[in-house]
């Protein structure tokens, strides 16, 4: 009998999977409700203006023969690699087109890229974490044992509290690998350039390699806050960076992305040789990814146009004045609350002695409101719930007014 990868028996459902099915079973008991989401980070805003027309021009043309697109390449179309180089440029990056692999999203990137490191790498993760760090991991065999709390005996857990003001601290022992989000999911905090820049020079004195998760980046209000790990001197040579078009121009459902890892990147072959990742990932994605959609890419790169980013920027504006609702709210009914600036997530500590998921029936069953409970995302998330500004205005002011009601 064909033998199962033990590894996947490890996992438990995965976060916003069980959520989905706690909520559907409230909607079935209570039909007439009208729940409002603030749990999974998914967008509501609809495409802007000139992703649209992208979209609509890219379809037209695949609709002639001179115009159509079978398989593209890869790793992405030239124009949307270079669109994206020059979005670096304007951070004052220099990031060639050929270092930007363009994928179906971060999500993807991120939970694949591990395959590219040695079975026995050892990970760090921030606690907490978006999970798929963790998941990946495990299903690659590199978590070690399930403990009780849920964490992985062979993971370095770096814990993010109120205390250190969710910044982590190094790893006590080097790692081969270290996940970075920042700003962060869930917390919503963000690292200033000079924190930063002690993690690019942890890395480059631990000989470690950061994978620094920058989906949330176009959220950056703080000058102080840098968009990109690249904008940090010496991050080219420890840094592989993932972005996202998901939060940033509406593609959570049109999936799009893209993954840099600059020529200069290594890691030790068998014989300690170093290896450049970059041909590596590009090997990888050959054999097992045929590339983004072309319409998709087209739309992406309007994404990156002057009236696209302005567009962008307004749409955008709309999920901070939601956050910054979601922020007074939550303080003037005395929880404490963080992240919100930088960021979409607010992450709300519950009242006192209440867990992240008794906090989340109460709101549900209360408020119908879903949130987030903050222990799913990892052990340090207990005592809090993120939430998320990605509604509609309409549903975030109305749920602003059943939070007060609690
Ligand atoms: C989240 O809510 O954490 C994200 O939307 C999940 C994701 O991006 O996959």
């Amino acid at each position: 009998m064909s033998r199962v990868n033990p590894n996947y028996l490890q996992l438990k459902s995965y976060l916003f999977t069980g959520i989905a099915q706690k909520v559907a079973a409230h909607r079935n008991a209570h039909p007439d409700q009208k729940i409002i989401s603030l749990g999974i980070g998914d967008v509501t805003h609809p495409f802007i203006p000139a992703v649209v027309s992208a979209l609509h021009k890219a379809v037209d043309e695949n609709a002639s023969l001179a115009g159509f697109h079978g398989y593209g390449p890869s790793c992405g179309y030239p124009f949307l690699r270079e669109a994206i180089a020059q979005e670096y440029a304007r951070l004052g990056v220099t990031v060639s087109s050929d270092e930007i692999f363009v994928s179906d999203g971060a999500k993807s990137d991120v939970g694949n890229i591990q395959e590219l490191f040695s079975p026995d790498a050892v990970i760090a993760v921030t606690n907490p974490t978006y999970t798929v760090y963790i998941d990946s991991n495990v299903m690659a065999g590199r978590a070690g044992e399930a403990l009780p709390d849920g964490r992985f005996s062979s993971i370095v857990y770096l814990p993010c509290t109120r205390e250190n003001g969710f910044v982590p601290d190094f790893p006590e022992r080097a790692t081969d690998l270290v996940y970075l989000c920042y700003p962060n999911n869930p917390t919503g905090t963000a690292l200033t350039r000079e924190q930063l820049a002690g993690w690019v020079d942890w890395a480059i004195r631990n000989r470690s390699i950061i994978l620094f998760d920058a989906a949330y980046e176009a959220f950056i209000t703080d000058k102080d806050v840098p968009h990109s790990i690249y904008e940090i001197e010496g991050a080219r040579e420890v840094a592989i960076e993932f972005r996202s078009y998901s939060k940033t121009a509406g593609f959570t459902g049109l999936r799009c992305g893209c993954t840099v890892i600059p020529k200069e990147l290594t890691a030790a072959g068998p014989d300690g040789a170093p290896v450049p990742l970059n041909p590596l990932w590009n090997r990888r994605q050959c054999t097992k990814y045929n590339g983004c959609p072309y319409i998709v890419q087209r739309a992406a790169e309007a994404s990156h146009s002057p009236e696209g980013r302005r567009q962008i920027a307004e749409a955008l504006s709309l999920y901070h004045g939601n956050a910054a609702g979601i922020l007074a709210a939550a303080r003037e009914i005395g929880l404490d609350a963080f992240g919100g600036i930088n960021s979409p997530y607010v992450w709300l500590s519950t009242p006192p002695k209440m867990s992240s998921w008794a906090f989340f029936e109460l709101l549900l069953e209360k408020c119908a409101l879903i949130c987030t409970p903050g222990v799913g995302f990892g052990s340090c998330g207990e005592g809090f719930v993120r939430i998320s500004a990605f509604g509609t205005r309409e549903n975030n002011l109305e749920a602003i007014s059943r939070l007060k009601q609690i």
